[in-house]
């Protein structure tokens, strides 16, 4: 059976699932190969866990834009190393501080920080590593372009700068405008950054198809934060895998903070519309998005 023959959404996406396992295993160094525990803790991190969101937005971006496979796995690995190396550093104790992550002791736990932190140096690196290794577009001005928006997505003016921002306002109350300026570049940047790099590896694709696409990435990418905000305050720990709670315990300024956990689901829905309207006009092509976009906003971990 190929991927793409799973009619159902669950089976599409378990089927990438499943094969971009391999596909992480074998683009990550060996544990065996020196240094042996930095190897060991990289693999720790990005293997055998998480919802790989990210990956599956980059594969269905590149399904409507008729992609190849070897290239959107590329695309894939690169965002989802970055998103574990964020991952990583966001539970360190400089940051939120939390000893549980896709339901295993966090990295600085099992290992230790100064290995959390190269863990997250390394996975950095080697995702700029898989834009770079192969052509992933017949244009190489088309690849420097991606190469720069992975960059932007990832540094002080996408996910580590919403970092920051979200550290420098901790025990503050932010407006809509500002909470929104940091849901925005801490989640949204990558996930943006996913839909675009999977459409960037198929055929060339009108500006104004792109700007459709992208603006489905802006809404839903704020909804997965939003979302995330009302899950730490209402679900449990257990069906987390990472400590329910701890924006109330950290004292962070969240969308359940600002406007209430029933208000908050509302404005996830509104984002959630008004993502799927922006996909009207490539019909069954982007029924994969349609449907990650579902999952985004009813997702219960
Ligand atoms: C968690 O992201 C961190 C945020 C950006 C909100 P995910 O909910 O995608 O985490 P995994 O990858 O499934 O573990
Ligand atoms: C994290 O936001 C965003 C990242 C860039 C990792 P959170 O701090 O809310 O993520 P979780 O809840 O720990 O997964
Ligand atoms: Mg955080
Ligand atoms: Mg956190
Ligand atoms: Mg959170």
């Amino acid at each position: 059976m190929t991927v793409n023959s799973a009619d159902d959404f669950q089976g599409w996406a378990s089927a990438h699932q499943c094969r971009f396992e391999a596909v992480l295993k074998n683009f990550l160094p060996a544990d065996d190969i020196a240094p042996q525990r930095l190897h060991a803790a990289m693999r720790y991190s990005v293997l055998d866990g998480g919802k790989r969101v990210r990956p599956l937005l980059a594969f269905a971006a590149g399904e409507l834009a008729g992609a190849d496979q070897a290239k959107t796995d590329r695309v894939a690995a690169a965002v989802e190393m970055i998103h574990a190396y964020s991952l990583v550093h966001d539970d360190m104790p400089c940051m939120d501080d939390d000893v549980l992550r896709r339901g295993k002791p966090t990295c600085h736990v099992e290992y230790d920080e100064a290995t959390a932190l190269l863990v997250g140096d390394s996975l950095q690196s080697l995702a700029f590593q898989m834009l770079v290794e192969q052509p992933l577009n017949a244009n190489p001005a088309m690849q420097l372009k991606m190469v720069r928006l992975l960059a932007v997505a990832s540094g002080s003016r996408g996910m580590a700068g919403g970092q920051a921002f979200d550290l420098a306002n901790v025990g503050k109350q932010l407006s809509l405008a500002e909470l929104e300026f940091m849901h925005i570049h801490k989640t949204g940047a990558l996930i943006r950054a996913a839909i675009l790099l999977g459409a960037y590896c198929g055929g060339e694709m009108p500006d104004a198809q792109l700007a459709r696409l992208d603006h489905f990435g802006k809404c839903i990418g704020l909804a997965f934060q939003v979302v995330d905000d009302v899950l730490d305050a209402e679900a449990d720990t257990a069906t987390l895998g990472k400590t329910a709670g701890k924006d109330a315990d950290n004292d962070k300024p969240t969308y359940v903070t600002l406007l209430g956990a029933v208000e908050a689901k509302k404005m996830a829905a509104e984002l959630h519309a008004e993502a799927l309207q922006s996909l009207d006009e490539f019909g069954s092509a982007a029924r994969r998005l349609r449907e990650l976009g579902d999952f985004i906003v009813m997702r219960k971990y």
